[in-house]
């Protein structure tokens, strides 16, 4: 699961810095979002990052978190969390369960390809 703000419109750098960092430790791996802004809960930002995720061979499930912080910040800016957020936060582990399991074969082929080739 990543977690990301949302900067102007975009994701932010230290999130694409991430990514691009590790890189092939990302592959085959399911990722899903829980994303914030004041705004528009991040949405923008996770959509954008979408294309390189799949360059990395990751594989992102259709649905967030997304959490629009100006509707879900209390007086003392603390973060008050409701059923609609438990639930797709419930719905996005339950896919990422899954798909997990079903694309670990491909992330042990990947591993031995890895440690053949540094061998
Ligand atoms: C320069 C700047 C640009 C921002 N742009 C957006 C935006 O485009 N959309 C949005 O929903 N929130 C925007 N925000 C609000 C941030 O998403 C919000 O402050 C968030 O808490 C930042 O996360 P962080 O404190 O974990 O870095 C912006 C905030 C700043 C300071």
């Amino acid at each position: 699961m990543l977690v990301t703000p949302e900067y102007n419109r975009g994701v932010s750098a230290p999130l694409k810095n991430a990514l691009d960092y590790l890189y092939a430790e990302w592959a085959y791996k399911p990722v899903g979002f829980v994303s914030y802004g004041m705004t528009s809960a991040g949405l923008r930002a996770a959509e954008m990052i979408k294309p390189v995720l799949t360059a990395l061979r990751m594989v992102p499930v259709p649905d967030g978190v997304s959490i629009r912080l100006r509707q879900r910040l209390d007086a003392q800016g603390i973060l008050a969390p409701d059923e609609v957020m438990a639930e797709a936060a419930d719905d996005v582990l339950a896919e990422l369960h899954l798909l997990a399991a079903t694309l670990r074969p491909l992330r042990l082929r990947r591993a031995h390809t890895l440690d053949a080739v540094a061998s």
